[in-house]
């Protein structure tokens, strides 16, 4: 069971203030574990992980290795990878199809077959059944571990382990039409983007909540980038990265914790941000999907975003590049991120290969961007272990007080361009959970209105 904390001694959300105890502390890491990955929604997959019947992909839930798969009839189902009998790891493979896992220690079997089994997961090959267990041996009960909650959107794979965990749809508020641009067709349309290529997995030795916070909305640390901008990486040759983007927004949802650098509901038709590329074929492909999407959104409130967190640990890039990521904790110090790729299924594949060479240069462990945070984050995390330096505290007060409810988004709270607005909606929601003795203790957002009065009031008692 995880320790008790004096949450208000660790984070002061109103005055922007957060211990850096929280980014160090093995304790704390332990009992984050316990109260937010036993209890949040996690995104855990995409459905082209695990494209067809008996495919599936290991993945993680917090830290405990998770077996994805599609079953015989179709249906998406996940699993705690580690085998009941004595805890070998089922799936010892990253990704592939099998109709039957067989754990390599003592050999025992599991199904996922409704034509097999009454519940999926359980046990079907027992060796030595009748001389060792009398053929008694109960196989629901000594079946693989459920994941009791999952849903799938737009593609995206969700899972919690806990049952009394809200809908998925209400765990994403609003939020959910911000990651509907990085799920959607690029011409607006519901669904249509298709992974491209497969999962990008590598360590940096950083609290997992360094990330987070950061693809939550830190558009002040332009600064670090200037390298990348200057070595012209952009979609189009010669070009920075986002020339054609006006200053991005602070947007986050109170009481739910997500947020993102985006813009709020407009009902303009949307800009075309494309560049020239150089190629007649590119651009064609281009000028034609920003067609549809005028056409699409004409006269419906649309959103627009670079880059977003959604509590606790998945964000994603929803302009250019497009991905998925999950940073999962591996200790108080070390996490290990996850990218996927995504992409409109019918681009034709020229404009495929452009943005997979684009994505590459830009994310990843090799990606120019990336490599910028990537040094800070590690940087960050060294110069916070130290016995002096733990005890100081990290500033998140950088735009306090300008906190505005944003017209036509539940919870939505846009404080300003320049701003650390959401990470301190993030932190409250982080205390939320931590102090929580289960799901009916973690509340629904408070009121739009009373957040910005909380906010008003803090930037008058703070500096
Ligand atoms: S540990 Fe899996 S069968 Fe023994
Ligand atoms: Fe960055």
């Amino acid at each position: 069971m995880a320790a008790e904390f004096n949450l208000d001694a660790l984070i002061d959300s109103e005055a922007g203030v957060v211990s850096r105890e929280l980014f160090v502390d093995r304790d704390i890491y332990e009992a984050e574990l316990d109260r937010i990955f036993a209890r949040a929604w996690l995104l855990i997959g995409h459905e082209g992980l695990v494209p067809t019947p008996d495919s599936y992909f290991v993945t993680r839930m917090g830290d405990d290795s998770v077996l994805l798969t599609r079953n015989r009839q179709g249906e998406i189902m996940a699993f705690l990878n580690s085998c009941p009998h004595r805890g070998m790891r089922v799936c010892r493979y990253d990704q592939g199809a099998a109709p039957v896992f067989t754990c390599p220690y003592h050999g025992w079997s599991f199904s996922t077959n409704r034509e097999r089994v009454a519940v999926p997961g359980q046990l079907v090959g027992v060796p030595r059944s009748d001389e060792g267990y009398g053929g008694k041996l109960d196989r629901v009960r000594w079946g693989l571990v459920p994941v009791p909650r999952l849903e799938v959107y737009k593609g995206s794979i969700w899972a919690s382990w806990d049952a009394a965990a809200p809908p998925l749809d209400a765990y994403l508020g609003d939020m959910r039409r911000y990651l509907d641009l990085a799920l959607d067709h690029r011409d607006g349309s519901p669904g249509g983007a298709e992974l491209l290529g497969g999962v990008q997995k590598w360590r940096i030795r950083c609290n997992w909540k360094t990330v987070a916070e950061n693809f939550a909305g830190d558009l002040y640390h332009e600064v670090s980038h200037i390298s990348a901008n200057l070595a012209e990486i952009g979609l189009a040759k010669g070009k920075g990265r986002r020339d054609k983007l006006p200053l991005r927004h602070a947007i986050g949802f109170e009481g739910l914790g997500h947020g993102g650098l985006g813009f709020p509901p407009s009902t303009d038709p949307p800009a075309d941000l494309s560049p020239d590329y150089g190629d007649a074929e590119i651009n064609n492909y281009f000028a034609d999907v920003h067609a549809r999407r005028v056409a699409n959104l004409q006269g419906k409130a649309h959103v627009n975003l670079v880059v977003g967190t959604i509590f606790p640990n998945m964000s994603f890039h929803a302009h250019q590049p497009r991905s998925l990521a999950v940073v999962h904790p591996i200790s108080a110090t070390e996490e290990e991120m996850w990218r996927m790729y995504l992409v409109d299924a019918d681009a034709p594949a020229k404009v495929k290969d452009m943005l997979r060479r684009y994505y590459l240069r830009y994310s990843g462990p090799g990606g120019m961007t990336e490599a910028d945070d990537m040094e800070n984050w590690t940087s960050v995390t060294q110069s916070s272990q130290g016995n002096i330096a733990r005890r100081q505290a990290f500033n998140y007060q950088l735009g306090l007080g300008k906190e505005q409810p944003v017209p036509g988004l539940e919870g939505g709270i846009d404080s300003g361009n320049y701003s650390e607005g959401n990470a301190r909606i993030y932190y409250r929601r982080w205390a939320e959970f931590m102090g929580a003795a289960d799901w009916s203790e973690i509340g629904p957002a408070p009121a739009v209105d009373a957040m910005a009065a909380a906010g008003a009031a803090a930037a008058a008692h703070g500096d």
